[in-house]
């Protein structure tokens, strides 16, 4: 069974590159275009069973999600999702027999009401409702959806591909298993800017201010409090859960403080676990931060 495994994954590589060299050195792929006006932008290459179930379960499908699965093929990945996750969602394929079948397998797998196949282009999908986002398509496909993913998808949507990475955007996480990889990644809240607080430290109430950049999901930026600069540490964002630790001398006081928050528009709340002075016990406090200036 193993080696029958790994055959068809040679073949599916072989489907790829057959398909790709069938195509123009560019992305349209002529010869595969068989509906509409429109040339595909990705080959029809199918995902396996069982890669299906390890994207649903790496991007935690349950029945609060909403899927899309651009470029939808047969349905798999919406159907499997929808029978054996709960989720809801549509695809969207342009291929007029690959639309038709995902609507016959939907009925077949008892699931239409819960799911809806839409014959339209990819580029042209509103993806603003979605709360898991999958994709098997290429890397430049990948691309040139990233600037939509980031800004239309609300943060903490999660996002998975089949094979194909999204260049610098690191992923969240990977999972390889012979040769295929999956990926996710969680769409990051925009945190760039200028943050600023006020804290009580010892008998003081300084100022905290941080000056956010961000690449993605990585965050960094220098922190002062009163315009002295202090260190950042562990700073970290994952969809729109943020969290960083600021350490210095504040008024003679070493000072910890452990921030976590939800970023919402222009504001932070959440908590701080702060240790004030060396032999101090740690407290915790209500905290919320707001945005002063958009960029750093
Ligand atoms: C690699 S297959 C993946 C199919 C399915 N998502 C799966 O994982 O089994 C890519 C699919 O995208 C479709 N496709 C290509 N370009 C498209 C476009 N611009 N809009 C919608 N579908 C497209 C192809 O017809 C093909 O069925």
């Amino acid at each position: 069974m193993a080696a029958a495994g790994l055959d068809e994954r040679f073949r599916e590589r072989r489907r790829w590159m057959q398909a790709l060299l069938a195509g123009t050195g560019s992305l349209a792929l002529p010869a595969l275009a068989q509906s509409m006006d429109r040339p595909l932008d990705v080959p029809f290459v199918p995902t396996s069973d069982e890669t299906v179930d390890r994207m649903l379960r790496m991007a935690g499908v349950g029945p609060k999600d909403y899927l899309i699965d651009l470029g939808s093929g047969d349905g798999r990945i919406v159907i499997t999702a929808a029978k054996q996750f709960g989720a809801t969602g549509f695809g969207v394929e342009l291929n007029s027999e690959r639309w038709k079948l995902s609507l016959r397998n939907a009925e077949k797998e008892g699931v239409a009401d819960r799911v809806a196949f839409y014959q339209r282009d990819l580029f042209e999908t509103d993806l603003s409702k979605a709360t898991v986002l999958t994709m098997y398509l290429l890397p430049a496909v990948n691309l040139k959806l990233r600037p939509r993913i980031l800004s239309e998808l609300r943060p903490g949507t999660r996002v998975v591909s089949h094979d194909f990475d999204m260049a610098e955007w690191m992923p969240d996480a990977r999972a390889d298993r012979g040769w295929t990889r999956v990926y996710l990644w969680i769409v990051p809240a925009r945190v760039e800017g200028e943050w600023a607080w006020k804290q009580p430290v010892g008998k003081g109430n300084p100022e905290f201010s941080i000056e956010l950049r961000q690449q993605f999901q990585v965050i960094s930026g220098p922190v002062k409090i009163d315009n002295d600069p202090f260190w950042l540490t562990d700073a970290r964002l994952r969809g729109d859960e943020l969290s960083f630790t600021v350490i210095g001398d504040a008024g003679g006081l070493r000072i910890r403080h452990e921030y976590s928050g939800r970023v919402s528009g222009n504001t932070i709340k959440g908590s701080v676990r702060m240790v004030n002075g060396d032999n101090a016990p740690p407290s915790s406090a209500p905290w919320s931060a707001v945005r002063v200036a958009k960029k750093p």
